[in-house]
């Protein structure tokens, strides 16, 4: 079976089962501009051509660090079905039709918190903030939010795909997935 494929019935499958609100959240990994591993959280939009859609603003961490190495990985633990799904690969700038489109999803409170905050610098207090973002919400009552320029996302172009799938004899199945031009070769590892 292709891994994409494979991933699609396998969240299909934790969706199922789970009650968790954010069942697309993932850890991303992309490389720090000092070289160490940096990780957090995000949701998965969605999988295009075979590519996994991830969203933010450019100018934050991530987004300095995924455009300047862009090499990531994307992480999945899902706890209903005890699986964890690792994938590495490139990381590429979505064109600015699919932002807008991703963008124009997010409720309103989010999209307003998207223009006025800059993700990830430092700040001495939220009350300024917050202050602004009371005011933005009466002014965009009857104007439409625009996406920023430097909110948008990124495809990651899977490498590496492994499966893994916890049993309770230990010999957890994992299944790794390389992908050598357009076809995918899958090894099995030593749990
Ligand atoms: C479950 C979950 C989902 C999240 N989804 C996103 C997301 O899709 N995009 C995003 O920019 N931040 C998301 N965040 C916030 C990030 O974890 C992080 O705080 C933010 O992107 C700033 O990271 P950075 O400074 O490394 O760029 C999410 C956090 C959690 C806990």
């Amino acid at each position: 079976m292709n891994p994409i494929e494979k991933f699609r019935k396998w969240y299909y499958k934790e969706t199922e089962k789970s009650s968790v609100k954010i069942p697309s959240a993932c850890c991303l990994s992309s490389i720090g501009m000092d070289g160490y591993p940096n990780s957090r959280f995000v949701s998965l939009k969605e999988i295009l051509d075979n590519k996994f859609v991830i969203t933010g603003p450019l100018n934050s961490k991530k987004g300095i660090e995924l455009l300047s190495n862009p090499k990531a990985s994307l992480t999945f633990w899902w706890t209903e079905t005890e699986r964890q799904i690792r994938i590495q690969g490139d990381a590429v700038q979505i064109e600015d039709e699919l932002a807008d489109k991703y963008f124009a999803e997010r409720n309103k409170e989010s999209r307003i918190v998207s223009q006025i905050s800059k993700q990830g610098t430092e700040i001495e207090s939220l009350t300024e903030l917050i202050t602004l973002f009371e005011e933005q919400k009466i002014k965009y009552d009857t104007v439409e939010i625009k996406r920023p320029n430097d909110w948008s996302g990124f495809y990651i172009i899977p490498k590496r795909i492994e499966f893994m799938e916890f049993k309770k004899n230990r010999f957890h199945i994992r299944e790794l997935f390389i992908r050598e031009n357009n076809n995918w070769d899958k090894i099995l590892l030593q749990p």
